[in-house]
């Protein structure tokens, strides 16, 4: 809990805060960007918002005062290791994720992982309700923290809660495994207005409140049995297009996009995947199918390369762990089944880098692949949109993420279908450049027009106006 006199009415509460607490092999100690689009499109959100951001530093024991970073007010939450191992590692990410997945991976549910994520709800409430002025707004985010708005609300009925998932919530028949499902919907039940990507996401919640509860829904109206009414919708969350767009204008990144090109061995279609090295983005069914393209003879190295980014992500966790060894094997594979002095079949990146590279990468990019198997939103899709100012590109997307609810000029496939998949590879290698350049203009429409602004402003104003009198 802070014991700042300061308080603040505008509270962003997340498992993580924008920056990780680092130490590097030397000791030096220092912070960087966290992982994950929850920072990517909260960070522009709270540096036009003044407020304070609640959230865990990302390394456990750490005891931190607040403290003011690039203009954002930071109030750091300690995770125990233990609490690290049970919260965050177990409950969060090998029950819920999975869970909320459609069980891509099995769930693991223990009973001890549960009681710490009660206690390490109960201190995210504590933290944000001692910096929340009297009257504040409070936004919750995502699945780490499921119980906070109750709990709040229970602490301070003065606030305004608002609560939004990043990640899909799951159909009733998926949702009902969970032993503490009554408990889970209670705490969301807290808020004022719970948010989510899609429609089909808001209507499973429904129904879980329905099956679980005594309240009664109509449209996107719950109605407690204490009369008191909330808002569950979907706010689909987008990011800061106009930024990315800026950044590719920039004549160094251009020269950096022609230089990745080269450095390539400039072959005439370079793709792109940019993911979390996370069972759910697909990456091993994006590999089957270029793997076999090569096989068959349908493309060639020295005409196509592919770059994949496989971000760092929950690398104590066992599914996460053995993702990485799968996918580092079928590459290594596929490099030395297909790969020539010259030209590598595989770019594969396996660490961080700044947004400009980032940028750079899309520019360089004719093909962005994302075959997520299931994806809250896919913030990369956008991203990919809102760089090609050049009105190229192509987009193959998922059916299975949130961004293919909007991005429909995209290709969409089902990654299941590995035949589908190489279809839909080789019909953006070989797309024409009118059909290329009618394709992404509609999808920038929609991106430049529906941003990471439009998002908040839209859940915010929402939420002022359901507080209850
Ligand atoms: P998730 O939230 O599941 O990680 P998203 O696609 O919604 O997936 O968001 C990922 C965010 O992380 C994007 O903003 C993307 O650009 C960024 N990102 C992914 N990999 C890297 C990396 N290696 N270096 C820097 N940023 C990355
Ligand atoms: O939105 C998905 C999300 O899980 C965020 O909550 C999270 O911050 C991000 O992806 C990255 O995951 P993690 O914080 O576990 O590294």
């Amino acid at each position: 809990m802070t014991d700042s006199s300061r308080r603040v009415d505008f509270v962003v509460v997340s498992n993580r805060l924008p920056v990780d607490h680092v130490v590097d092999d030397d000791g030096t100690e220092r912070w960087q960007p966290s992982p994950g689009g929850l920072v990517t499109a909260l960070s522009p959100v709270m540096a036009t918002n003044d407020g304070a951001w609640v959230g865990w530093p990302g390394r456990a024991d750490l005891d931190l005062d607040e403290f003011d970073a690039d203009g954002l007010h930071l109030v750091p939450v300690r995770l125990s290791s233990d609490e690290v191992d049970r919260y965050y590692e177990g409950f969060s990410n090998d029950t819920l994720w999975p869970l909320y997945h459609d069980v891509i991976a099995p769930p693991h549910y223990h009973r001890e992982w549960w009681e710490a994520y009660v206690a390490v709800n109960e201190r995210f409430a504590a933290a944000a309700a001692s910096i929340a002025a009297e009257g504040a707004t409070v936004w919750v985010q995502d699945y780490q923290l499921q119980l906070v708005p109750r709990m709040l609300r229970e602490a301070r009925p003065d606030l305004t809660i608002g609560f939004f998932n990043h990640i899909p919530f799951p159909p009733y028949g998926i949702y009902s495994q969970l032993p503490w499902r009554t408990q889970i919907v209670e705490g969301l039940l807290g808020a004022d207005v719970v948010g989510f990507q899609r429609p089909a996401d808001a209507r499973n919640f429904q129904s879980a409140v329905r099956r679980l509860t005594t309240a009664t829904t109509s449209q996107t109206a719950i109605r407690l049995p204490d009369g008191r009414r909330l808002v569950a919708k979907a706010y689909p969350i987008s990011i800061d297009s106009a930024s990315y767009e800026q950044l590719a204008r920039r004549p160094d990144i251009r020269e950096r996009a022609r230089q990745i090109r080269e450095d390539l061995g400039n072959p005439k279609v370079v793709m792109l995947g940019v993911d979390r090295l996370d069972y759910t983005k697909g990456i091993g069914h994006r590999l089957k199918a270029f793997g076999e393209l090569l096989a068959e003879g349908r493309v060639s190295v020295e005409d196509v390369t592919l770059v994949q980014v496989a971000t760092p992500s929950r690398e104590r966790v066992d599914a996460y762990r053995q993702l990485r060894d799968e996918i580092e094997l079928t590459v290594g594979r596929i490099n030395g089944d297909y790969g020539t002095i010259s030209h590598q079949a595989i770019s594969y990146l396996h660490h961080g880098f700044p947004r400009e590279e980032m940028v750079a990468l899309c520019l360089a990019a004719d093909v962005m692949l994302v075959t997520a198997l299931r994806d809250g939103m896919n913030l990369v899709a956008k991203e990919y949109v809102a760089v090609r100012h050049d009105g190229d590109g192509v987009l193959v997307l998922s059916e299975f993420t949130g961004a293919a609810d909007e991005l429909k000029t995209s290709l969409r496939v089902n990654p299941h279908d590995i035949d589908g998949l190489k279809d839909a590879i080789v019909q953006a290698i070989e797309m024409p450049q009118a059909e290329r350049r009618r394709r992404m203009r509609a999808m920038r429409k929609r991106v430049l027009e529906f941003d990471v602004a439009y998002w908040s402003s839209t859940f915010l104003r929402e939420l002022a106006a359901s507080k209850n009198p």
